[in-house]
């Protein structure tokens, strides 16, 4: 036993005190970190974010010609005024009624969740291009409120069915009405946008297809709407094999649609396939796929083109977890066979054809760079989705005038894949970790971004509105990765935060 130097002593009071203030600053920084992480109670998203122009001029967001950071300062239009028609007789009219509980699916499984009209999936809509669509969405008895966007359709933006940005939560015992043109023909899906990693994933979707003024000849056009309800994998709310009796040499239509938070794999045996369109766009001379499987981002669609064979055999379109479709003649079995390892490149498939605009001509060169780290979301502490290196509320909020080419660069460092979806537009991919699209023209609202890639994409600011822009694997979402697009002058009234009742992820 000795007693240490008087020295060490000293260095020892010195360290600990060095100790003392660094903990006192950690201490400090953490509760700054913590208090400025924090939303208030009711926030507009016009205030939230930081201005991002793209590099391009500043855009004037008052209508009284200076560049402003917070639309909601200035004396621009509401989107509210941004509607679709009010006065005219709609061709396709559904109430929808939205309910909280247990429900059945298809195939009897009871299960905790919600529904539409007592299924979930909701009711298939149909409509034909060029109708009037007019949705009443009734609350029954959904505590929370809720909510219909309409998932890849580029409607006016006070339809677009996001709690908190272009309207509140309808509460239990509430209505909204949803009136739009079906202008452009497609696979589409409506789901809720109000506590949606909650609502979506128990059950509150269901599917719309917009049918083409001129009919394209098809013996069968059928949805596929692809749901996990806890780990259980459904089409159309079956589990197992669901059939769908055709004749030798019918061609089929599929429209698969993937309304879970993970990516989608199919893959078809006994036949071959061509990709008609991804998310409501047709492909250009799609050619024939054989032997590969096709992967559909969260939120994606893609229609399959199938022919059955003419030797009294069946097609089967598998999905995983034992849950297929069987298309051929009845009592025909196919057998389960594992999915092919090779997956179809969209960024090579089919050929080039005019985009309608120039991409490299863009007004706007937005990043988009998604990664994660350490921090406070709102004063919960956690590992957090960053953009641009910055966590919510210092999120970009992308600026645009209508009319302008914009370019949006979207790499991903964070780890995980995710599923980006832009509201009230298709992009087109430009580029693939610098390798340039070669194929058709590939118009997406939802692309998958592994991690690792960087993604460059077109679009045409041609729907003025305040438009999310987010992550659809929607626990990604509720977790931070989302940001906002927003025209020159658009402002909104509707307001976010805990005692608004709005809560959009
Ligand atoms: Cu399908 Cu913002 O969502
Ligand atoms: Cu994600």
């Amino acid at each position: 036993m000795s007693t240490p130097p008087s020295d060490t002593s000293l260095g020892r009071r010195l360290a600990t005190g060095a100790g003392l203030t660094a903990t006192l600053l950690l201490v400090a920084f953490l509760g700054w970190s913590w208090e400025s992480s924090r939303l208030p109670d009711s926030y507009s998203v016009m205030d939230m974010g930081v201005a991002d122009l793209g590099g391009g001029p500043p855009v004037d967001m008052s209508g009284h010609g200076h560049a402003a950071h917070g639309a909601s300062h200035g004396t621009g239009i509401s989107l509210v005024s941004l509607s679709g028609p009010k006065a005219e007789a709609a061709d396709v009219e559904v109430t929808l009624e939205a309910r909280q509980g247990r429900f059945a699916l298809a195939t009897g499984e009871e299960l905790e969740g919600f529904t539409l009209n007592g299924t979930s999936p909701g009711p298939e809509l149909r409509a034909k291009q060029g109708d009037l669509i007019q949705v009443t969405l009734r609350n029954v008895d959904v505590e929370d409120g809720t909510t219909l966007h309409w998932h890849g359709v580029d409607l006016p933006n006070a339809e677009d069915g996001v709690a908190g940005v272009t309207q509140d939560a309808v509460r239990p015992g509430d209505e909204h009405v949803y009136r739009f043109l079906a202008e452009d023909p497609g696979t589409y899906w409506y789901h809720s946008h109000q506590v949606s990693h909650e609502q979506v994933r128990r059950g509150l979707f269901g599917t719309l297809v917009v049918d083409p003024a001129t009919p394209v000849a098809q013996d069968a056009d059928v949805v596929a709407a692809v749901h996990s309800y806890k780990g259980r994998r459904t089409i159309n709310g079956r589990t197992g094999v669901t059939r769908l009796p055709a004749d030798g040499g019918d061609t089929v239509r599929l429209r698969m649609v993937n309304t879970d938070n993970g990516r989608l794999r199919t893959w078809v045996t006994g036949g071959a396939y061509r990709v008609l369109a991804v998310d409501a766009r047709d492909l250009h001379e799609p050619t024939v796929v054989q032997e590969k499987q096709l992967v559909l981002p969260a939120g994606g669609r893609a229609d399959l083109e199938l022919t059955v064979p003419t030797d009294g055999s069946a097609l089967r379109v598998d999905i995983g977890g034992g849950t297929a479709m069987v298309i051929g003649p009845e009592g025909v079995e196919v057998d389960e066979r594992p999915e092919p390892e090779l997956v179809l490149d969209l960024l090579s498939y089919g050929t080039p054809a005019p985009l309608g605009f120039d991409p490299s001509r863009a007004d706007r060169d937005f990043d988009y760079d998604i990664g994660r780290r350490p921090g406070f979301l709102n004063g919960k502490p956690g590992f957090w989705w960053t953009v641009n290196g910055e966590m919510l509320p210092d999120v970009p909020m992308y600026l645009v005038e209508e009319g302008d080419v914009v370019r949006m660069t979207i790499r991903n460092d964070s780890g995980d894949v995710h599923p980006m979806h832009l509201h009230g537009h298709h992009a087109v991919v430009l580029s693939r970790d610098g390798v340039a699209a070669t194929g058709s023209p590939w118009w997406v609202d939802s692309l998958d971004v592994l991690d690792g890639e960087t993604y460059e994409i077109a679009f045409l600011a041609d729907n003025p509105g305040v438009w999310m822009d987010h992550c659809h694997n929607l626990d990604h979402a509720a977790e931070g990765l989302m940001a906002h697009l927003a025209y020159a002058g658009v402002t909104t009234p509707y307001r976010m935060g805990s005692a608004t009742g709005n809560e959009p992820e």
